[in-house]
């Protein structure tokens, strides 16, 4: 059986809040450099480049985001296993991640790097947004309740 008190991040506060800060580092930097490109899409961004051009600029930097967030996640989320994943917010918030992940590598890159109608970029770069939204509140709600 797990026994979460001897859990690193339990035994040292410090790198308990160190890894709580690089968590929301990394999805701020990960779910950053995913809005750019979908700003582009709904033509509201400044500047010049692309869609296709700030999807191959970004893209290096939100996968490394993204992996470090879901690495430093679930360091978090083993130190209570157990509280976290009967946490509702927890479940839809993993759900939701895996939807986007799933989204943001297929269609989303599709979209993004082809020459598709006005539409349908609009649609694809709302989808997104409001699935990166709907994770980072529902990571905010469990955390403050
Ligand atoms: C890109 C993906 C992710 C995003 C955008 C995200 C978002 C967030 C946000 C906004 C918070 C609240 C930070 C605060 O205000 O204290 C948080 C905390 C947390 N996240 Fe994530 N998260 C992601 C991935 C994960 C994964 C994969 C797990 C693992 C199950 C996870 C587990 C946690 C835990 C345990 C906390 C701390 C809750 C607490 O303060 O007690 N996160 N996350």
């Amino acid at each position: 059986m797990y026994d979460a008190s001897h859990n690193f991040l339990n035994v040292h506060e410090w790198a308990y809040g160190a890894t709580e800060i690089v968590h929301i580092l990394s999805l701020t930097a990960a779910i950053g450099f995913i809005a750019l490109v979908d700003l582009r899409l709904l033509g509201v961004a400044v500047g010049q480049a692309s869609a296709a051009r700030l999807a191959r600029a970004t893209a290096v930097g939100s996968l490394i985001g993204l992996v470090v967030a879901i690495t430093t996640g679930f360091m978090v989320f083993a130190t209570d296993p157990v509280r976290y994943f009967n946490h509702p917010t927890m479940r839809l918030k993993l759900v939701t991640l895996l939807v986007a992940i799933i989204f943001n590598y297929s269609v989303h890159a599709r979209v993004a790097r082809g020459d598709f109608p006005l539409p349908i970029r609009r649609g694809v770069a709302s989808i997104s947004l409001l699935l990166w939204v709907t994770i980072v509140f529902s990571g905010i709600f469990y955390s403050f309740t």
